[in-house]
């Protein structure tokens, strides 16, 4: 993993995580009652709409990720943060496409149900990557230069 692809990645999903968390907080306990009977939250329609921005931003270094950390790390067989990192592979595509199939559902049963399952899923991606973090701290760094070089523990 390059230094730009790992804070690429931190950053995406951070902004990713975040405006996630906060468009749902609002949009399940943020409502208000105006005059005209209850109503979204006045920031509601603006943190889904930096969600839908952000996420594309960490699907494509996720991509990026696939070929650059997840093949070689699978191949190579180390121990710290396998088990966290596994889980977190397996889980990308169903979170990203839970989270399309909310957008374009159109009844509301199916809308409900994909919620659900999305931030479930993306409840379980933020705490395995926390974790995969803190997992994978005591490993010896791996870094590859543009030129494909590979070194360990780079500065
Ligand atoms: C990283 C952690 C993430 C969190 C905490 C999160 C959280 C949420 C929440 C709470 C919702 C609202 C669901 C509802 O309407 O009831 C949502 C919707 C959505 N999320 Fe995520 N999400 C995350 C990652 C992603 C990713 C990786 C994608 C990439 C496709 C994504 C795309 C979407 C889309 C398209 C919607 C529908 C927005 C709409 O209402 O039109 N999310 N997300
Ligand atoms: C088969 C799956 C995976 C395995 C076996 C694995 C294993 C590891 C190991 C051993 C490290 C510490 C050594 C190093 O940094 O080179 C690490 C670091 C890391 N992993 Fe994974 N990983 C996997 C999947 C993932 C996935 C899916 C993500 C992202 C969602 C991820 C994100 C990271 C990040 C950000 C670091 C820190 C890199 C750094 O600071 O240089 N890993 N992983």
């Amino acid at each position: 993993m390059t230094i730009l692809e790992r804070w690429s990645l931190h950053i995406s999903a951070m902004l990713t995580g975040a405006t996630g968390l906060l468009y749902g907080w609002l949009r399940y306990f943020g409502q208000r009652v105006g005059e005209f009977g209850v109503e979204p939250h006045p920031l509601q329609a603006m943190l889904q709409h930096l969600h839908v921005l952000a996420a594309p931003l960490l699907v494509f270094t996720l991509g990026l990720l696939v070929r650059g950390h997840v093949l070689p790390m699978w191949r190579s067989g180390r121990a710290g943060g396998r088990a966290s990192g596994i889980v977190l592979a397996l889980i990308l595509a169903p979170m990203v496409l839970s989270g399309y199939a909310v957008q374009v559902a159109v009844e509301p049963k199916w809308r409900l149900a994909f919620a659900w399952i999305h931030g479930a899923l993306s409840m379980i991606f933020l705490v395995g990557y926390s974790l995969h973090q803190l997992l994978s701290l005591r490993q010896p760094r791996i870094a590859e230069a543009p030129n494909g070089e590979v070194s360990l523990n780079p500065s």
